[in-house]
C-alpha cells in the first residue's frame, strides 16, 4: 500500500467531489489531498476546504514543483494548460489521475510517449473521462483479455441524453441546455457537448482500449443533436423508437465474421425503446460491447455530474495506492478504418 498525497489541479464540479469523498466519505484513507489548484482564490466554493490540512493556489507550479505530492488530480480540463501539467507531471514521475476525455483524445501518442519514459514507472489511470460513474476503462482494460471485441456502442454523454430526454416531453432545447449546465453535467463550452465532440473524444478511447488501434479525431465522422426536431421524436415515436446520441466502434461484417474494417463514428440515432440503451434517462449513459466469447454486454449508470466522476476518480486513486492499477493502454494494433457508416440512422 503506497500512501499517496495529491494535489487536484481544479476544484470545480469534479474537484470539488475527489475533495468531498476522499475528506469525508472514505472511511480508512489511503490518499490525502494536500493542495488544491484553481485559477481565481476569490471565488466561492461550493465545498468546504480544512486550511489544517489543506492550501488552496492558483499557481500550477506550487503543486508541480512539490515533491511531497506524489499524484496529481487534473480536473481543469482543456487541451492546453492541462497537457502542461498532465506530461509535466508525468515526467516528474507523479502519477496522474484524469477526466479529461478530450486531452487523451487529441493526445494520445505524446502521453503515452510519456508514461513510457517516465522515471519510477507512475501510473496514468481516467476512469472519470468516459461515461462518467460507469467502470467501462477498467471494464475494457480488465475483462477482455481473452476475448474478441466486435463492437463498442454506446450513450457517451449526459448532458446530451438529458436534453433528448425532456426534448421527447416537448421542453425547450435552449431550456434544458441551461439545466444540464446548471446541474454540472456540461463541458465549461457546451458546444463540445451538443456537437457530438464529448462523445468523438470518448468513442476515440473506447476504441483505443477494445481494438489497440489509435483513431484520432479528426477521422471521426461527427453529428451532434443541434438539428434533432420535435418532428423526428414523432418519426421515432411511430416505429416504437427514441432518439439517442450514439457513439460507435463496430468492426463492418460482411458474412457475420466482424472481420472488416473500423468504423468509428457519432450520431444520433433511432433506439428501440425495448433496447437497453432506449431506457437511459436523465445523465445516464450506457455502453454496449458485443464481444466473441460473451455476446453483447451493457453497462449502465450515471454518466455526469459532481459524485459519480468524482467516484470514479476516487476509484483510481484508492487503485493506485495499493498497487493495481494496470497498464494504462493496450498494446498498439493496426486497422483499416470504414467509411461504411452513412446509412446507420437506426443501431
Ligand atoms: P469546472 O467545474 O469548470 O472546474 C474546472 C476547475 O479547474 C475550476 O476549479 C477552475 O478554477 C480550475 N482551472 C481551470 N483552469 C485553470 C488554470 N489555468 N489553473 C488552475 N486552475 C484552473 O469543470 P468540471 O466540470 O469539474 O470538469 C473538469 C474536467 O472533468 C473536464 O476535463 C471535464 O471534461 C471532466 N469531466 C467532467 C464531468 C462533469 O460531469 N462535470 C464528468 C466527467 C469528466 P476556478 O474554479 O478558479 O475557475
Ligand atoms: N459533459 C460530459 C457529459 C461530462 O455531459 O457527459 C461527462 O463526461
Amino acid at each position: 500500500v503506497m500512501y499517496i498525497v495529491l494535489p487536484g489541479i481544479g476544484g470545480g464540479t469534479v474537484g470539488g467531489g475527489v475533495y468531498d469523498l476522499l475528506t469525508r466519505r472514505v472511511s480508512s484513507p489511503l490518499a490525502t489531498v494536500s493542495k488544491i489548484c484553481v485559477r481565481d482564490l476569490t471565488k466561492p466554493r461550493s465545498f468546504t476546504v480544512d486550511p489544517q490540512t489543506c492550501t488552496m493556489t492558483d499557481k500550477i507550479d506550487d503543486v508541480l514543483n512539490d515533491d511531497t505530492l506524489n499524484c496529481v488530480v487534473e480536473v481543469m480540463g482543456g487541451t492546453g494548460i492541462a497537457k502542461d501539467v498532465v506530461l509535466r507531471a508525468l515526467g516528474k514521475g507523479k502519477h496522474v489521475v484524469t477526466a479529461n476525455k478530450a486531452l487523451i483524445a487529441e493526445h494520445l501518442p505524446e502521453i503515452q510517449a510519456a508514461i513510457l519514459s517516465a522515471p519510477g514507472g507512475p501510473s496514468f489511470a481516467y476512469e472519470a473521462a468516459v461515461c462518467g460513474a460507469i467502470p467501462i476503462i477498467n471494464t475494457l482494460q480488465t475483462c477482455y483479455e481473452g476475448d474478441v471485441v466486435t463492437s463498442v456502442m454506446g450513450i457517451c454523454n449526459g448532458t446530451t441524453n438529458f436534453m433528448l430526454c425532456k426534448m421527447e416531453g416537448g421542453e425547450d432545447y435552449g431550456e434544458v441546455l441551461k439545466e444540464a449546465q446548471d446541474l454540472g453535467f456540461a463541458e465549461a463550452d457546451p458546444t463540445a457537448d451538443v456537437e457530438g465532440h464529448d462523445v468523438r473524444a470518448k468513442i476515440s478511447i473506447l476504441a483505443k482500449l477494445a481494438y489497440g488501434v489509435t483513431v484520432p479525431i479528426s477521422a471521426i465522422p461527427t453529428k451532434g443533436i443541434s438539428s434533432v426536431t420535435s418532428v423526428d421524436f414523432e418519426y421515432a415515436k411511430s416505429m416504437g423508437c427514441t432518439i439517442k446520441l450514439i457513439g460507435t466502434a463496430a468492426r463492418t461484417s460482411e458474412h457475420g465474421e466482424h472481420d472488416g474494417p473500423l468504423s468509428v463514428y457519432v450520431a444520433p440515432k433511432m433506439v428501440p425503446i425495448t433496447h437497453v440503451m432506449g431506457g437511459i434517462g436523465g445523465a445516464g449513459n450506457a455502453v454496449a460491447v458485443t464481444s466473441e466469447n460473451m455476446g453483447m454486454a451493457a453497462y449502465t449508470g450515471p454518466g455526469a455530474g459532481r459524485y459519480p466522476t468524482a467516484n470514479s476518480i476516487v476509484a483510481d486513486v484508492m487503485r493506485i495506492a495499493r498497487g493495481n492499477q494496470g497498464e494504462a493502454f493496450p498494446k498498439s494494433a493496426e486497422l483499416e478504418l470504414s467509411t461504411d457508416y452513412e446509412s446507420a440512422f437506426y443501431i
